[in-house]
């Protein structure tokens, strides 16, 4: 079996190298590969360093117990990765990893990573996307095509203008008027919810909250949720480090799903314009003409996935969190103005969107490790949201913490668009459940996280009320 390294989504996903899968997912050289092919010939170049630097570097991994290495794979990390992220950001802060790409974990490394016009949000730049492009045997028809990638994944000008074209609908002010109506679906989703005496906070209002917001924002039908959930679903497994050929396939048929489907609800809308973002972006392609056909239906791809997968883990997270630790439940429901911290300390303990990318578009020192021009470096925003050099007891969860700048929605230019509408749903979640319930315990045995790694989350969080 092969592994992509990125895979190419156009959509969400970046694009890289193959590398052999073995057994338990792992990515250590000593272990013989499942295929033959040899590991050093497929995972990239290794980095440049002089012989002295890699002296240091032999002498500091065999200091180490047993040989750090990020995998997040591991049904250990994947559960709680944060005991593996202390260890990296005290160890060995930016990291080598086998596949080719380096792993930064501390603060100051991955919010200088975000913000320096020296990176490309575009994985094209990279020598790994070279290698993917050429060994890969699947058709990349529509990753291929020009205006096939959204605004996550391209630098400016490009990114200027598309992130413009949507940015007024997202604004605090937009959002802050949604307030009411958001409170009302909260409310019917909760009565719902409570009627039983316990409900799944995923199913029962961390889903359908964001995903009902996200359709009307959009104008798109809701109806249609259960068809593109999975589309959704499938879409977001494209953003994880590393993809099995079959994932990437997977997540080709959705992108093509989704393409179609927006290029018919486009047409209809064309002919029956209905209130709502996608007919101002027929619009503004129509009369502006900054908008291509593809580049719109990638913008309606991405706010409708983000819309799906990212703030349901916000709420489940939170919720978890809270359910861990009863005293900052106590203390919200004593004490509802701390609503603000409340979420930003959920964004921070247990981040939704756990990693990024970029490429260097040229030589640099990153903690001292030469990141040569071509190379993918990832930023792990999880670890560095429990960095002890930025926060006072990081793996405190502290509901009234203040100074907390957390970077769980990014930084720089492209700080999260959506970052407003998923902090106003979560602390009118957050306040209505702390108003409602007296008492609200977990009803769960043994906690599911999706399979996801960049994104995290829970597939289900079953909660009793008494
Ligand atoms: C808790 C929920 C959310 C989290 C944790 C989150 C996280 C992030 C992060 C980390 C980035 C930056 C990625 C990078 O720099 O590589 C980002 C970008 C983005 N997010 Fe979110 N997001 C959330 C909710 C949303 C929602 C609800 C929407 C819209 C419906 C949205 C739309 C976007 C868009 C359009 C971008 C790209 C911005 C750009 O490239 O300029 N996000 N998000």
């Amino acid at each position: 079996m092969r592994l992509i390294l990125r895979s190419p989504g156009g959509e969400l996903g970046g694009g890289l190298a193959t590398i052999p899968l073995r057994p338990d997912n792992g990515m250590a050289p000593s272990t013989p590969a499942l295929d033959s092919t040899p590991v050093q010939q497929v995972t990239g170049k290794e980095p440049r360093v002089s012989p002295r630097e890699h002296l240091i570097e032999r002498a500091d991994y065999a200091a180490t117990l047993e040989p750090l290495e990020y995998n997040p794979f591991m049904p250990e990390v994947h559960e709680d990765p944060y005991p593996l992220y202390d260890r990296l950001r005290r160890e060995d802060p930016v990291h080598w990893n086998l596949p080719g790409v380096w792993i930064c974990t501390r603060y100051p490394d991955v919010v200088g990573m975000l913000r320096n016009p020296r990176f490309s949000s575009d994985s094209r730049n990279s020598d790994l996307y070279q290698t993917f492009a050429e060994s890969v045997d699947v058709d990349l028809g529509i990753f291929d095509q020009e205006g096939a990638r959204s605004m996550l994944f391209v630098d400016p000008p490009d990114h200027t203008r598309l992130r413009a074209i949507v940015s007024k609908a997202f604004t605090s002010r937009a959002i802050e008027a949604m307030r009411p109506h958001v409170q009302s679906l909260v409310d019917e989703l909760l009565d719902q919810a409570a009627a039983t005496g316990t409900f799944d906070v995923v199913a029962d209002l961390a889903y359908p909250l964001p995903v009902t917001v996200i359709c009307e924002m959009l104008g798109v039908p809701l109806e249609d949720r259960e068809v593109f959930r999975s589309w959704a679903d499938d879409l977001v497994l494209l953003l994880d480090p590393m993809v099995t050929m079959d994932v990437l396939d997977i997540g080709n048929r959705a992108a093509i799903a989704f393409h179609e489907y927006f290029g018919r609800l486009v047409a209809e809308r064309r002919r029956h314009p209905q209130p709502g973002l996608l007919t101002d972006l027929i619009e503004a392609e129509e009369h502006g003409q900054r908008l291509t056909e593809n580049e719109l239906i990638v913008t309606l791809i991405l706010l409708l996935v983000a819309g799906h997968e990212t703030t349901v883990n916000l709420i489940s997270n939170g919720m978890l969190a809270l359910l861990r630790h009863p005293d900052q439940m106590r203390r919200l429901r004593q004490d509802p103005s701390l609503i603000r911290t409340a979420v930003e300390e959920m964004l921070r303990f247990d981040s939704p969107v756990q990693l990024t990318g970029r490429t260097a578009l040229e030589d640099m020192e990153i903690g001292g490790r030469p990141v040569r021009k071509r190379q993918q470096v990832v930023g792990v925003v999880g670890a560095a949201n429990r960095d002890p050099a930025q926060f006072s007891d990081p793996n405190t969860f502290d509901i009234g913490r203040e100074d907390n700048r957390h970077l769980a929605f990014g930084s720089g230019i492209h700080f999260c668009l959506g970052a407003p509408l998923a902090r106003m749903e979560a602390q009118v979640s957050f306040l209505a459940i702390a108003r409602r319930f007296d008492t609200l315990e977990l009803a769960t045995e043994r906690l599911q996280w999706r399979d996801t790694i960049t994104l995290r989350g829970l597939r289900a969080l079953r909660v009793a009320t008494r």
